[in-house]
């Protein structure tokens, strides 16, 4: 039986760091209510040369380095994005191209802040179909460039990056206790569509457009969610929450973090926080919690890691690994 093992991992974040103090200027906000209502602090903003594809570019090196790998190992490319450089060709193939790789495939992936779980998910089964022994997934965004920078309610909260992994086939029994993807649950639910979406795209207004939400609404349904698919892959994979190690949750906001791991059962201890760094990456903020608690030391060989997304669509999705 094959199983998607985690090879290594990488992040790269825009040079600019914006504080919420900076925000004070620009809305009519305050650092304190930034920090009470979300946990956000700072996060990084994309220069003009910096973009999807060179951001995660520089994440999908840093993977490869952190596995000992080049280009020329892998043959499949999955890019997580909701904010594209173009409309086509897809991102991927332009990180691609950047990478010097002539062979192999790549696409991108869309699914919002929910994405690198579908990515992951999708990489797992080409991984365990036999059409590809090794994948780079990456999340990368740049939500700078969709945020309406006069609405206090929304440009607060997002930031830009990118994070990535290498996953290689591995032969195994198929037992929890080996490493690599063990067990997946995605979801959606586009009756939501309205409570979280861009005002504009190619087939439509014929612009990017800005990003809307109903935050409340959002906030609502968020741990409803999120208990209901890390809940499903804990069964599937006959684990409680006390076997987990770390629990990586998709860093939107602090409050629905901490009411997720409460009702789940996750001991606080256990849960990996970045959205104080990096505000919501969408896409980027799983991979850039999983390669900032690795590089802390927290995550390491044979720990078992839930991660968890929830976003736009709705789309929602768990994914349990053998780290
Ligand atoms: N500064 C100051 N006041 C503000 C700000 C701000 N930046 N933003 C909103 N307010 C005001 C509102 O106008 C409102 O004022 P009013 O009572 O006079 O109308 C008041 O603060 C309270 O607003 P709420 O929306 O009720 O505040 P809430 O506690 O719900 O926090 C937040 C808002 C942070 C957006 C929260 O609802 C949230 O995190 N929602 C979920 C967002 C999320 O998880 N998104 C994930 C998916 S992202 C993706 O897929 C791309």
């Amino acid at each position: 039986m094959i199983r998607s093992a985690v090879r290594g991992v990488g992040s790269s974040l825009p040079r600019r760091i914006m504080t919420n103090k900076e925000f004070e200027k620009l809305v009519d906000t305050s650092d304190e209510w930034i920090v009470q209502r979300t946990g956000i602090r700072q996060r990084h903003i994309a220069a003009e040369d910096e973009t999807t594809a060179s951001l995660g570019e520089a994440a999908a090196r840093a993977a490869l380095a952190d596995a000992g790998l080049t280009p020329d190992d892998i043959d499949l490319i999955v890019l997580a994005t909701s904010t594209p450089n173009n409309t086509f060709p897809a991102t991927a193939v332009e990180i691609q191209e950047r990478l010097g790789m002539r062979h192999g495939f790549a696409f991108d992936m869309q699914a919002v802040c929910t994405g690198f779980v579908y990515a992951i998910t999708t990489a797992d089964h080409y991984l365990r179909g036999g059409t590809a022994k090794r994948a780079l997934v990456i999340g990368s965004e740049t939500f700078s460039r969709i945020l309406d920078w006069s609405d206090r309610t929304t440009c607060v909260l997002f930031g830009d990056g990118a994070g990535a992994i290498v996953l290689e086939a591995a032969d195994g029994t198929g037992s929890a206790a080996e490493r690599g993807i063990i067990a997946s649950a995605l979801r959606s639910d586009g009756s939501q569509k309205d409570k979280l979406y861009v005002d504009g795209g190619p087939s439509t207004t014929g612009t990017v457009g800005h990003l809307r939400m109903q935050g409340r609404e959002v906030f609502k349904h968020a741990v409803g969610m999120i208990t209901d698919v890390v809940e499903n892959v804990l069964e599937q994979a006959k684990v409680t929450p006390e076997d987990i190690d770390w629990f990586v949750p998709h860093q939107a906001n602090k409050r629905i973090i901490d009411a997720s791991a409460r009702k789940l059962g996750f001991a606080d201890e256990k849960v990996v926080i970045t959205v104080d760094l990096h505000g919501n990456t969408s896409a980027a903020s799983v991979p850039l919690a999983l390669d900032h608690a690795v590089k802390q030391g927290k995550i390491k060989p044979g720990d078992l890691v839930m991660l968890e997304a929830m976003g736009g669509g709705f789309t929602w999705g768990a994914t349990l690994i053998r780290w």
